[in-house]
């Protein structure tokens, strides 16, 4: 990851939580101030803590966060390893300064691949609304530049695939409840004015998946 939100003490790999980039208050609107209190401070710490108590138990000397992604067995320590990833790549991709549209080779990507920057979204909102339970929805792309929406269940995280994450949305019902109650589409349709275009923007232009 991008931050320095990783230690190795005795080469055992400790996840920091890093500080969240805006004021917890600031996303109002789209996402209220209890909202992120509860689903930083409180669910993506717990993750951060169930990671480092099982890479702390387990055999393997676990290089990244995103090596456990990648090639950890599916249960526990993928589970909270993705968990603790997808939440700092969501959190990281919202800005109060956030909203509008992409510019420059995403906007153009957006474009050749789903017709228009409203058809991309409205894909996205449907994808994201089809997730049966808890999941994540993702826009992502490839090394030949090809962006794609992959949804899935529960820590689902498309490094697994090989994919290049560019933009996530949360949609477990922590990240809503309290604001839309079970209208997780409008939740979804909100996120778009706080979506951080400048910073998925850079992730399209580096083509590796790190968090800032
Ligand atoms: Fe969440």
């Amino acid at each position: 990851m991008a931050h320095t939100d990783t230690q190795h003490d005795n080469n055992r790999l400790i996840m920091v939580q890093p500080e969240l980039p805006y004021a917890p208050d600031s996303l109002v609107p789209a996402i209220s101030a209890r909202t992120i209190q509860y689903h930083w401070d409180i669910h993506t710490r717990t993750y951060i803590d169930n990671l480092n108590r099982l890479v702390a138990a387990s055999d393997i000397a676990w290089t990244s966060v995103e090596d456990i992604i990648r090639t950890a067995d599916p249960g526990s320590l993928y589970n909270n390893a993705a968990q603790t990833w997808n939440h700092i790549f969501y959190f990281y991709g919202l800005s109060p300064a956030g909203g509008g549209e992409p510019t420059g080779d995403l906007a153009k990507a957006i474009a050749r691949d789903f017709g228009s920057f409203e058809r991309f979204y409205d894909a996205f909102v449907d994808a994201g609304t089809a997730v049966f339970g808890s999941g994540w929805v993702w826009l992502t792309t490839d090394n030949s530049r090809r962006l794609a929406i992959h949804a899935g269940s529960n820590a689902y995280n498309p490094l697994r695939e090989d994919l290049v994450p560019l933009l996530v949305a949360d949609v477990w019902e922590h990240a809503y409840y309290l604001d839309y109650q079970n209208r997780r589409a409008e939740a979804l349709r909100r996120l778009a004015d706080i979506i951080d275009w400048t910073t998925i923007e850079k992730r399209y232009a580096r083509l590796d998946a790190i968090q800032s």
